[in-house]
């Protein structure tokens, strides 16, 4: 279906599209960058230029001019008329999206397979805005897309298994771990990884702990490379915020997933983390950063309940069919660079030791957040098995 000569279109040329194009470039494609914003193409094209000249002076690859030479950009959408893929990364709204879609398709050859990039709409409602929505497949790729392997494949309730089976293949022939997703909202590493933003969220605004402190925790004492202060505020409250809220309402409503008002709050000031210069951190020069307090036994118990609902979550997900066990680790191994699987680390520490804190969580607040999956409850179960 595609090959080393399959013309590969991107829509959108801002950090996604331009990452995939670069990606799909380097591994031999020709490639059509099409955006409506003559503005932004042209940046995305000085950028991929400078981008690749440097990879080439660090030794990282030897051929930066004839990877360039692969690019063609275009503001006219009829440049993708010899695509054989078209990956859509434009701006994360459903009804402009399927309009995208629609207009692709009078375009397009028949056999051209329409892939979207979205985080978190569903890929079958796109799907279904298109005449052939069998040859619509969701392709979520993680930021940077160059360095991140992680592709989570999302077929739609619609798309034709070939179809399926060829953009694993193509993913794995561009170096990437792509996983087959269900269509379901935030597919696996995005609703998987809520806890790890709501559950830190939780435990400062009960007091129990300060954002440095609990950084610190999941940091030294948990093994992440970044704590979940830190992380929000690097994504940014505009993206992470919005991204939770969305997972919230497509969950219809599911106490799991509620949105904080903190985090709520910080978008409203326009404290969007980092990129604003003021987030749940303070970016300002000469501020000084918040010390955390070094309490190993409050650092445990903030890493247990914080890894104890992501164990939970990819639990569940598990016992859904939403991906298999083995995807469900990759996902969050190379997707978010988590220290281990999360399954490995419920066979860690015991699915019984998982099950009681859950309980205890669960005893102490009523709240349906905390109730336990069922597969944790299956006594003794070892989630390994599944791998
Ligand atoms: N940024 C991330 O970390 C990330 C990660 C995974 C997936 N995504 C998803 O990828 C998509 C793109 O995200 P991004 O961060 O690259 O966005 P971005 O804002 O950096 O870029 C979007 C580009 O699309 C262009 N565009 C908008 N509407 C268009 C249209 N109708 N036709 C052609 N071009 C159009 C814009 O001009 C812009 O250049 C979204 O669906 C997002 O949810 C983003």
């Amino acid at each position: 279906m595609f090959d080393k000569n399959t013309i590969i279109g991107i829509v959108g040329s801002g950090a996604m599209g331009s990452g995939i194009a670069q990606v799909a470039a380097t591994t031999g494609h020709n490639v059509v960058l099409f955006d409506n914003n003559a503005t932004a193409l042209n940046k995305a094209k000085t950028s991929l230029a400078t981008t690749l000249k440097k990879l080439e002076e660090k030794g990282k690859l030897k051929n930066a001019d004839e990877i360039l030479q692969r690019f063609s950009f275009a503001t006219d959408i009829n440049a993708f008329a010899d695509c054989g893929l078209i990956i859509e990364a434009i701006v994360e709204n459903l009804d402009v999206k399927k309009a995208v879609f629609k207009q692709l398709e009078t375009v397009v050859k028949d056999d051209c397979v329409l892939a979207t990039n979205t985080s978190s709409l569903s890929v079958t409602s796109i799907a279904a805005a298109c005449t052939k929505p069998e040859r619509v497949i969701g392709l979520h790729f993680f930021n940077p897309p160059p360095l991140m392997a992680l592709v989570e494949v999302i077929p739609a309730v619609q798309t034709n298994d070939a179809i399926v089976a060829a953009s694993k293949t193509r993913m794995e022939q561009w170096s990437k771990v792509p996983i087959i997703v269900k269509d379901t909202p935030g597919f696996i590493v995005n609703r998987v990884a809520r806890p790890f933003y709501g559950e830190a969220i939780r435990i400062l605004e009960e007091g129990i702990a300060d954002i440095a402190t609990i950084d610190w925790a999941m940091t030294e004492l948990g093994g992440f490379r970044i704590g979940p202060f830190a992380l929000m505020d690097y994504i940014g409250h505009d993206v992470n915020y919005v991204v939770t809220e969305t997972v919230f309402q497509s969950f219809f409503y599911d106490p799991r997933y509620k949105p904080s008002f903190l985090q709520k709050r910080l978008l409203e000031a326009g404290w969007l983390g980092r990129k604003s210069g003021q987030g749940f951190y303070n970016y300002g020069e000469g501020i000084q950063t918040p010390v955390p307090v070094k309490d190993t036994v409050l650092g445990n118990k903030i890493v247990q309940r914080i890894v104890v609902m992501l164990i939970n979550e990819a639990a569940d997900a598990l016992h859904l069919g939403i991906a298999s066990a083995q995807d469900i680790e990759l996902a969050m191994t190379k997707g978010v660079n988590y220290p281990k699987g999360l399954l490995q680390w419920a066979d860690d520490w015991g699915a019984d030791k998982c099950l009681a804190i859950l309980d205890n969580l669960y005893k102490e607040y009523h709240d349906d957040r905390y109730r336990a999956s069922v597969l944790l409850r299956k006594n003794g179960i070892l989630l390994r098995k599944f791998l």
